[in-house]
């Protein structure tokens, strides 16, 4: 049984007044959820330590939005997985393709990073998709056939056992363009086929997300998708109610 998991992705946003407002609202929400499914928020790396502190005593978890390959050494501004792990971090999403078009993550270079954060640790939540352009050209497996080999040739298949995938279509991420359940389901169905080709127990096992303008009103259809595992949430989980109601969509569906 994969126990569903809502996860906010807050980007580059907050201040200590927001964060603060934001975390204590979560904490019931999340209380209330764990018995069905999990809840975390991941920040911006500047804001761990606080939600660490805020979160204290609640069944929230928290994460960082990236990791670096490297543990220690000299990488100026990079956050290292082991700093991240003392901070309290559960998950660390890796490859989202905000960092893939605007840093150049490659492929290869994403799965550096998901082993650096499963060798320390954490569970890195890999981020897979297409654009727009390969959406139309119907190129969707093809890309990330590819986004997962990388990390298969890497880490083995076996890694998936302590990792997420969030599936997100470039083309839905904050445009209101949601995939339909349709899409969604169907793409989850062919990530889980292609790794059960490497190993039928491992692909079943793994959670996979879907993110790309999921929100209140479009949870609640695609958390009903046999393969859709939860969420990660972009704009959605920045204001408590709207959030809440996606991990109450994600009760539901348990
Ligand atoms: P969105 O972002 O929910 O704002 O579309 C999702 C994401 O990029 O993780």
């Amino acid at each position: 049984m994969r126990k569903p998991l809502v996860m906010g992705n807050w980007k580059l946003n907050g201040t200590k007044e927001s964060v603060t407002a934001l975390v204590t609202a979560l904490k019931a929400p999340a209380d209330k959820a764990a018995p069905k499914a999990e809840v975390a928020v991941c920040a911006p790396a500047v804001f761990i330590g606080m939600v660490e502190q805020l979160a204290q005593g609640s069944q929230l978890q928290w994460g960082s939005e990236d990791c670096d390959i490297h543990t220690q050494g000299a990488y100026t501004g990079e956050n290292s997985p082991v700093m991240l792990r003392e901070f309290g971090c559960t998950y660390a999403i890796v490859g989202h393709s905000e960092r893939r078009d605007y840093h150049k993550e490659s492929n290869e270079y994403v799965a550096q990073k998901y082993q650096a954060a499963q060798a320390n640790g954490l569970i890195p939540v890999l981020c897979v998709g297409e654009s727009e352009a390969q959406f139309e050209a119907k190129q969707t497996m093809d890309v990330i056939r590819a986004e997962l080999k990388a990390v298969i040739d890497l880490c083995g298949i076996k890694s998936f056992e302590k990792a997420v995938i969030a599936y997100e279509p470039i083309w839905a991420i904050g445009t209101g363009k949601t995939a339909t359940p349709e899409i969604a389901q169907s793409v989850h169905q062919d990530i889980r086929a292609y790794l059960a080709q490497f190993d039928a127990e491992v692909a079943q096992g793994v959670r996979i997300l879907y993110g790309g303008s999921c929100n209140a009103k479009t949870a609640p259809d695609l958390f009903k998708q046999p393969d859709i595992d939860g969420g990660l949430v972009g704009g959605a989980s920045l204001k408590a109610p709207d959030f809440t109601a996606i991990i109450e969509a994600a009760v539901a569906n348990a």
